[in-house]
């Protein structure tokens, strides 16, 4: 009878199915928020146990989310009033095998290669709210209790196991190493729903996507070239824009030769300054007279793609077309948000909200990697003893594209399944555990 660890080292496998009573994992404090290098620290806890409906996965890499750097800096809100564990594990996404699943669970395996993604539904309203007296819609976002695994909830993926409920594992797209797996399923499933569930994007629309070259307008463009929509990147580099070029953009803006469209703190907390500003304005219609250079006509955004915030959504509100969308998913400057509200109703343009993604999204987005439709962009893999330094890195304005941090394989790149890791680490595991 096999007993149970009390702890696998980094590397150790282990035994497939056998879980330990502790794991590593990188956690915040109450007391210890802040930047990246200084709010994250590796722990051992007690490793998650799984009910009926869940799946235990070992994790072999995570993606580089923002996630995890509001959660550490504490901001806009401590993580800690969201629920009441003395420690938070970060971490919002994965890849890696499954290690044991719930006696409910009916679409995974032990042993499969999977990835994790971070909606956890509602599972009193998880047929879509039906039961639910605010009912909105069947999509189950519409539920009051869901959470975003890693932010929400203190159990995230930066550790050696994630617990996730069934719905929340997708097999692992075969032809991706660990690495590349776990760099898109938070950003791009994200995009994915921003654009194809929530602005519906039509074939032939002119899409303008802040941060081309990030985690989220990477993908966001790949989206278009896909739904035969063009689009424009707004990037900080033209190093940033070639790049977005060749993923499909008819053309970027550098926002850099267009300093003084952006709502400052300052300005936006003294508000008669910020609408009197007729500089402000000059820039805004210069930047949309930039679109019409690259269009080659006067054409306007039919959708802007929105998650900075504060500082450019006066403007992104300025450029939409008559009857276009802005959506938006979050406000890495700011969250208060402040523009001319007469650009919104004078030409009819919606705002949409978005959040992460329901399962049918992630089900279908994970799809176009599958059958290569999308690339995956995963511009770096940090190991795991630098996971600090690749949120720091991401925090900082640092990574083209997406970026990974593998954790059981340590630093070693390239491994694609469990066989791999098996012949690898399995044997080593055993070797090790030899008496002296
Ligand atoms: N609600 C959700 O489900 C969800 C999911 C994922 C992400 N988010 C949020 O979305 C935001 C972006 O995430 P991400 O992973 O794409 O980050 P990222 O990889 O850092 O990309 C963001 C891009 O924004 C651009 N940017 C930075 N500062 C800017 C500014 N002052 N003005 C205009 N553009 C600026 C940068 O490009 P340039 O410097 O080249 O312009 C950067 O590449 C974060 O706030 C994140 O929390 C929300």
């Amino acid at each position: 009878m096999t007993t149970t660890p009390e702890l696998y080292e980094m590397q150790e496998y282990g035994e497939l199915g056998v879980v330990p009573k502790s794991m590593h994992a990188w956690v915040i404090k109450k007391n210890r928020f802040g930047e990246p290098l200084q709010a994250l620290k590796q722990d051992v806890v007690p490793t998650p146990v799984i009910d009926d409906n869940q799946v235990l996965v070992r994790v072999m890499a995570v993606g580089v989310n923002y996630n995890t750097v509001w959660a550490g800096l504490g901001q806009p809100i401590s993580v800690f009033t969201l629920h009441d564990k003395d420690y938070h594990i970060t971490g919002s996404d994965a890849s890696g095998i499954v290690w044991q699943v719930g006696k409910n669970v009916k679409n995974c395996k032990v042993g499969d290669e999977v990835i994790v993604t971070c909606f956890k539904q509602c599972m009193e309203h998880g047929n879509g709210g039906l039961n639910n007296p605010n009912f909105v819609s069947f999509d189950p976002m519409s539920s009051v209790n869901h959470a975003i695994m890693g932010y929400e909830t203190p159990d995230g993926s930066n550790a050696q196991f994630v617990a996730a409920q069934a719905q929340q594992i997708l097999p692992k797209p075969k032809h991706l190493s660990w690495e590349d797996a776990a760099s898109y399923v938070l950003t791009y499933f994200t995009a994915y729903r921003m654009l194809m569930t929530q602005a519906e994007i039509k074939s032939g629309e002119l899409v303008l996507i802040w941060g081309g070259a990030g985690g989220l307008g990477s993908y966001a463009i790949q989206l278009c070239r896909e739904a035969g929509a063009d689009c424009i990147a707004v990037v900080s580099s033209d190093e940033k824009g070639e790049f977005c070029k060749k993923l499909g953009a008819l053309g970027y803006i550098n926002r850099k030769e267009f300093k003084g469209y952006e709502v400052t703190d300052a300005e936006f907390n003294h508000y008669e300054t910020m609408a009197n500003n007729d500089r402000r304005h000059q820039m805004m219609k210069a930047i949309g007279k930039r679109i019409w250079e690259i269009c080659g006509q006067k054409r306007s955004p039919d959708v802007v793609f929105e998650h900075s915030g504060r500082e450019t959504f006066a403007t992104s509100i300025f450029l939409a077309a008559r009857f276009g969308r802005i959506v938006i998913c979050g406000a890495t400057t700011g969250y208060d948000l402040s523009f001319d509200v007469r650009h919104l109703w004078m030409h009819q343009k919606r705002i949409l909200g978005s959040h992460y993604a329901n399962f049918l999204d992630c089900r279908q987005a994970n799809t176009l990697i599958t059958k290569g439709k999308v690339e995956v962009i995963n511009s770096r893999t940090y190991s795991y003893r630098d996971l600090p330094q690749a949120h720091d890195d991401l925090y900082n304005n640092k990574i083209i594209g997406n970026a990974s941090v593998l954790v059981m394989p340590g630093d070693i790149r390239g491994l694609k399944t469990r066989e791999e890791i098996e012949a690898r680490f399995l044997n080593a595991s055993k070797e090790s555990s030899l008496p002296a």
